[in-house]
C-alpha cells in the first residue's frame, strides 16, 4: 500500500488477463451511476485527459441534452452519440464517461471496444435513484427521467426512480456486463470510488505504476 496514495502498488501483470487495448479508460452504466463525476476525478489523479460525451455533445451543438431530445428526439441524440464518439475514437491515456444508453447502438459499441479498457460503474439502482430524487436539477437534466421531478414526494419519486432505472439497466446490462471490470460498491464519495476504480484497474493488470516515478505522474495502460 502507498502511503501517500493509499492505492495498492506492484501487483503482478497478469500478461493473459490484460486486455490487448488502446490506452483509454472508458466509464459505462446507468444514468446517475457517477460516470461524469468519478471519471473526472480518476483522470485528475492519474493525469490523463477526460473527454465527456454528453458534454462534448453539449458543446458542439451548443444545446443541452435534454434540448437535444425535445427538439430533435431519442433517436437524432443517438445519431450524435455514435458521430462524436467515433470522431474521438483516437483519443489517448484519457478516461472517457459515456451516456447511459451511449452502449445500445451497435455500431457505437464497435467504437467503444475499440478505445480502451471498459469498466462499468454499477451502484445498485435503489441508490442511484435515492440520489436523483433529492437532486430534481439533476433529474431534470435527463430527458428520459425529467417527468418524475413533477412528483412532489420524495418516496414517490424515489420509487418511481428505482424502477425507471432497474428496467433501462435491464435493457442494456447484456451490454454492460461485457466490461473488463465492475465496481459494484455503495459509493460513499466519488473521491473514494475513483480511487477504488484505480487500485481495481491495477489488480485487474490493466494499470501499473512504476516505482521510480513520483505516484500518479506516470501511470500507464499496460
Ligand atoms: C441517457 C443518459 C444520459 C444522457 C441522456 C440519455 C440514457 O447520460 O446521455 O440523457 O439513455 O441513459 P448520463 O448517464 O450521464 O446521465
Amino acid at each position: 500500500m502507498d502511503a501517500d496514495t493509499g492505492l495498492e502498488q506492484e501487483h503482478p501483470r497478469r500478461e493473459q488477463d490484460a486486455p490487448d487495448l488502446g490506452s483509454n479508460i472508458i466509464l459505462i452504466g446507468a444514468m446517475g451511476s457517477g460516470k461524469s463525476t468519478v471519471g473526472w476525478l480518476a483522470a485528475k489523479l492519474l493525469g490523463y485527459g477526460f473527454f465527456d460525451l454528453d458534454a462534448t455533445i453539449e458543446l458542439e451543438q451548443k444545446k443541452s441534452v435534454h434540448m437535444i431530445f425535445e427538439e430533435k428526439g431519442e433517436s437524432l441524440f443517438r445519431d450524435l452519440e455514435r458521430s462524436t464518439l467515433k470522431r474521438f475514437s483516437g483519443l489517448r491515456n484519457h478516461v472517457v464517461a459515456l451516456g447511459g444508453g451511449t452502449v445500445s447502438d451497435d455500431d457505437t459499441w464497435e467504437t467503444i471496444l475499440s478505445m480502451g479498457t471498459i469498466v462499468w460503474l454499477n451502484p445498485p439502482s435503489d441508490e442511484i435513484a435515492r440520489r436523483l430524487a433529492a437532486n430534481l436539477e439533476q433529474l431534470k437534466a435527463r430527458p428520459l427521467l425529467a417527468e418524475l421531478a413533477n412528483h412532489q414526494d420524495l418516496e414517490t419519486r424515489h420509487k418511481l426512480l428505482s424502477e425507471r432505472i432497474a428496467a433501462l439497466t435491464g435493457n442494456r446490462v447484456g451490454r454492460y456486463k461485457q466490461a473488463h471490470c465492475v465496481i459494484s460498491d455503495r459509493f460513499s464519495t466519488p473521491d473514494s470510488t475513483a480511487r477504488l476504480l484505480l487500485d481495481t484497474l491495477i489488480k485487474e493488470g490493466v494499470l501499473k505504476i512504476s516505482v521510480e516515478q513520483k505516484p500518479f505522474d506516470k501511470w500507464q495502460i499496460l
